[in-house]
């Protein structure tokens, strides 16, 4: 089992929140860039460090930092709510974009734009709020894996039982991180009881 859900009570607070259709934007976008926060801090548990000596205004120390450097891959347009919690937490990130849009009839995504900073060697976050039927998170994770990205993870704000078997079928060594798992899908392969429109309820459009 390639999934991973937040356990902190903070989590449920939050994604509670994130479902109710009175909240508005301003509060959404709050919750959202603290909901990436814990889930990046959960997917990043096991980054490598190594042994680094300081000098304290009393001594010396000896400590360890991060050994790995990291990239974090928004999925346009909604997955652009969970970078800046990431780029505050890990201020030497670098930054990769794939435009990646759902058709409204068929829900199957069209790539429009990627821009990706060398990968190979390097932790790549994927965030993208919500995984419905995967087919986003499958294509850019292959993009990803085709440009020399080998230590990869996905964060997802809510995630579907689809679209994690999705992932997992494609992208078995792939861990997902998710804040909540929930029923599965309505007919336009919307999430239940999910959030609705992420990148509509971040925007405001
Ligand atoms: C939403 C969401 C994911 C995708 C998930 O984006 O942000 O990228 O749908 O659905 P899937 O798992 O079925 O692929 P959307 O395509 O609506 O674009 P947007 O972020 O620009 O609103
Ligand atoms: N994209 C969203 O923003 N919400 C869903 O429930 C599914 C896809």
């Amino acid at each position: 089992m390639s999934l991973h859900l937040l356990t902190h009570p903070l989590a449920a607070h939050i994604v509670t929140h994130l479902r109710d259709e009175t909240t508005k934007p301003a509060t959404f976008r709050t919750l959202a860039h603290q909901i990436s926060l814990l889930l990046a801090l959960e997917a990043t548990r096991d980054l490598t460090t190594r042994e680094s000596t300081v000098q304290t205004p009393l001594e010396t120390a000896t400590g360890r930092v991060l050994a790995k450097p990291l990239v974090v891959v928004p999925i346009l347009r909604a997955g652009l709510g969970m970078v800046e919690p990431i780029v505050n937490l890990f201020p030497d990130v670098s930054i990769g974009y794939i435009g990646l849009e759902r058709d409204h009839a068929t829900a199957v995504a069209r790539s429009y734009y990627c821009k990706l900073p060398p990968l190979a060697g390097r932790r790549v976050l994927l965030v993208d709020p919500m995984l419905a039927t995967g087919g986003s998170a499958v294509n850019a994770l292959s993009v990803i894996a085709q440009r020399g990205g080998e230590d990869l993870a996905l964060l997802n704000i809510v995630a579907s039982p689809e679209g994690v078997r999705a992932v997992e079928l494609a992208h078995p060594r792939v861990p997902i991180y998710a804040a909540a798992l929930d029923r599965g899908l309505d007919d336009r392969k919307y999430i239940l009881p999910g959030l609705g429109d992420f990148g509509d309820r971040l925007y405001g459009t």
